[in-house]
């Protein structure tokens, strides 16, 4: 890990616009120039920046909110040196603080949506599975969250014009459910090269949730260079749920649980990529009425997702999903089949 990068830092000094007689003649596009470098921070020699790039953060808004200790931790700093950094990339990212609704139209306007390629569960979701967004989905086992997941996997790989983000996905998989095979009948169902397909969807098994939450920063760490559009956590909930046990541990799961929630919704902000997380449900003995199904995770969870699915089985091989939660659009139900070549009308 160290020598590579270090061979990746290498590369970016050769590449780098050497500060001397070239750099001002070149005409520097739009994309290369504005924003300032890590290495442009106070007090960070090539040393740190090498440190920081390896532990995944590479551009100042990544570091601009990070809590000093986090930061220590992750990049193998002293706490002192984290602060000053983290001070900096404040002052130096482009932060925004404030700004007008205008300019937050805009921002919405680079939100993509990804088809599902089943008409009614877009229409639900007014076009599709939204970018900047965590959307959970949830309901009981066998219901068809897995299902999802590896059918949007498939769908974030096809072309813009076709409803996808033509784009990577990161797959982290707690329950060992990811299936390769399954993928190679969706993209086949999709007339795609599963082969393409699948090199695109990058899969880590996360051992407990101690290593789940770590491998949000690889994700961080291994995306350059790819175009993240998706990430899947299949499922959020269950090593949590099977770790902390007991009223005793609810207050250091949930605050767990709300940390590794924030880094997710990070990558979907910087990215402007889609966060999807599945979750169980528990039974509510003790509701009076309606549906005594409740998803797991509390309101850290409710409150971090943007959109909630609700999936049920219904009769004759059919799968219901309810939309719970959405910030703008009504609560509804649609109607689909799972079927071998995928997710169907
Ligand atoms: P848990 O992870 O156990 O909580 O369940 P889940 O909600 O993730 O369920 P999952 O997405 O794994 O759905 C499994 C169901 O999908 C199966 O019971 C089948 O009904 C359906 N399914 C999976 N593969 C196929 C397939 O190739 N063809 C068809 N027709 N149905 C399939
Ligand atoms: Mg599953």
């Amino acid at each position: 890990m160290a020598t590579k990068s270090k061979k990746k830092a290498k590369t970016e000094l050769e590449n780098n616009e050497s500060p001397t007689d070239e750099a001002p003649v070149m005409m520097p596009t739009e994309e290369e120039v504005p924003e300032p470098l890590i290495e442009d921070l106070p007090g960070v020699g090539p040393a740190t920046a090498e440190k920081l790039r390896e532990a995944g953060f590479d551009d100042l808004l990544a570091l601009a909110v990070m809590s000093p200790g986090d930061l220590a931790d992750q990049a193998e700093l002293g706490e002192a040196v984290a602060t000053k950094i983290i001070g900096g990339a404040k002052k130096m990212a482009n932060i925004g603080g404030f700004v007008s609704g205008g300019a937050l139209l805009e921002r919405r306007r680079e939100v993509l949506k990804l088809t599902s390629k089943v008409e009614s569960i877009d229409d639900l979701l007014g076009g599709g599975f939204e970018t900047q967004a965590l959307v959970e989905v949830y309901g009981a086992f066998g219901s068809g969250k897995t299902q999802i997941g590896h059918q949007l996997a498939v769908n974030c790989t096809l072309p813009l014009e076709e409803g996808g983000f033509d784009g990577d996905v990161f797959y982290i998989d707690t329950e060992d459910t990811f299936r390769p095979e399954r993928i190679t009948q969706m993209a086949r169902g999709h007339g795609l090269d599963p082969e393409q397909v699948l090199s695109r969807i990058h899969v880590a098994r996360a051992y407990n949730s101690a290593h789940q939450m770590l491998l949000v920063d690889e994700i961080k760490r291994m995306s350059k260079g790819l175009n993240v559009k998706m990430i899947i956590v299949d499922s959020l909930t269950s090593h949590f749920r099977a770790e902390f046990i007991g009223r005793g541990m609810l207050a250091n799961r949930q605050q767990k649980l709300n940390r590794h929630l924030k880094d997710l919704k990070q990558l979907a902000d910087v990215n402007n990529a889609l966060v999807l997380v599945t979750n169980q449900v528990h039974s509510k003995p003790d509701a009076m009425w309606g549906d005594p199904t409740k998803p797991v995770g509390g309101h850290v969870l409710a409150h971090a997702s943007t959109f909630r699915l609700y999936l049920r089985k219904a009769k004759g091989g059919r799968r219901i999903a309810r939309l719970v939660d959405s910030p703008n659009l009504p609560d509804g139900e649609c109607v689909y089949q799972v079927t071998q070549e995928g997710l169907r009308d």
